[in-house]
């Protein structure tokens, strides 16, 4: 199996490739590419950890060879958030480094798994789905908008609240990712029970746990740590999947329902990426007036993204 990230040298990318240096299957290659020239670097410096996952750099000159061959492409190539700004705010730098890299996909490996993690995801998702179709090659079972930091991030938050191992709390979180279109299911959280206050703080400081980040790191950047895990967490799921254990991970990908054209669902991935889409169950009234009042925004969102490709 051949894995490559795109965006390699960030901070993301960095934590990412150390992750999947470390975890992936023995066998694996590990295919590193960014623009910046650190990228050889962050190959080699890799390559001296004893697992049997074979590291490779690419610099910009060399897509197409990182690429070619690949069953997973990770892009969590682009510019991060500064305090005061929201992902919509990424838009005019991202939106092209993600046309351009999925562009470069289908070229090269157009039956690849494509996980978006560059922001903002709720519109980067639409433009590499555009992109894909534009070049003949989009199968929506196979793209995929990485949320699974906001399901690690409500995990830890209810571990803390309620003095739970967080390893043993599983909370599903549906939506989009940013602001309020990021929906945690606080209701279908198995064992645990939140007063109506708990459930509007913990759902807010879900929503606004990327911010938090931000803050605190004082323009040095957004989650990367974090999101490294998470990425990580992703891929090792759809690795697994893909050589046919039964996973499920809640994941924005293109579903066949009312709310919007992409939400993230439970996911039952498989060989072949996207094997099923679970439905999300029922709604507390909370939730569903939360779900009502976001959609509007993104579908706002989406609707950017096709307009970004096709004018
Ligand atoms: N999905 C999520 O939950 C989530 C969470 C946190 C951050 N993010 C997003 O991930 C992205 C990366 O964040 P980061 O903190 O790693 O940023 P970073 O600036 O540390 O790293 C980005 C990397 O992308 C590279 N890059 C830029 N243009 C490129 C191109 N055309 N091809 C290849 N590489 C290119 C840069 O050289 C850099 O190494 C941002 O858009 C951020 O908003 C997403």
């Amino acid at each position: 199996m051949k894995v490559v990230v795109l965006g390699a040298a960030g901070g993301i990318g960095q934590a990412l490739s150390l992750l999947l240096k470390t975890q992936l299957p023995a066998g694996t290659e590990l295919s590193l590419y960014d623009v910046a020239p650190v990228v050889p670097g962050v190959a080699v410096d890799l390559s001296h950890i004893p697992t049997d996952v074979k590291v490779k750099g690419f610099g910009k000159d060399d897509l197409a060879t990182a690429l070619t061959g690949a069953d997973i492409v990770l892009i969590p190539a682009g510019v991060p958030r500064k305090p005061g700004m929201d992902r919509s705010d990424l838009f005019n730098i991202n939106a092209g480094i993600v046309k351009n890299l999925v562009d470069a996909i289908a070229d090269n490996c157009p039956d690849a798994c494509t996980c978006i993690i560059t922001n903002p995801v709720n519109t980067t998702v639409a433009i590499a789905a555009e992109a894909l179709k534009a070049k003949g090659v989009y199968n929506k079972n196979k793209l995929f908008g990485v949320t699974t930091l906001d399901v690690i991030r409500s995990e830890t938050f209810v571990a803390e609240l309620h003095g739970l191992n967080a390893a043993n709390v599983h909370v599903p979180v549906i939506g989009g990712h940013s602001g309020t279109t990021i929906l945690p299911l606080l209701s279908q959280v198995e064992g645990v029970s939140f007063t109506d206050e708990q459930v509007a703080s913990l759902t807010t400081r879900i929503q606004n746990a990327g911010t938090e980040v931000v803050e605190a790191k004082a323009g040095g950047g957004s989650a990367t740590l974090s999101m490294g895990h998470a990425a990580a967490r992703f891929c090792l799921s759809l690795v697994s999947a893909m050589k046919g254990d039964n996973v499920v991970e809640y994941t924005y990908v293109q579903v066949d329902s009312d709310d919007a054209a992409f939400f993230a669902h439970p996911v039952r991935l498989g060989v072949n990426g996207v094997e099923e889409i679970l439905p999300y169950g029922e709604l507390s009234a909370f939730e569903q007036k939360a779900k009502e009042d976001m959609l509007e925004g993104l579908r706002g969102d989406i609707k950017i993204g096709v307009e970004f490709v096709n004018g």
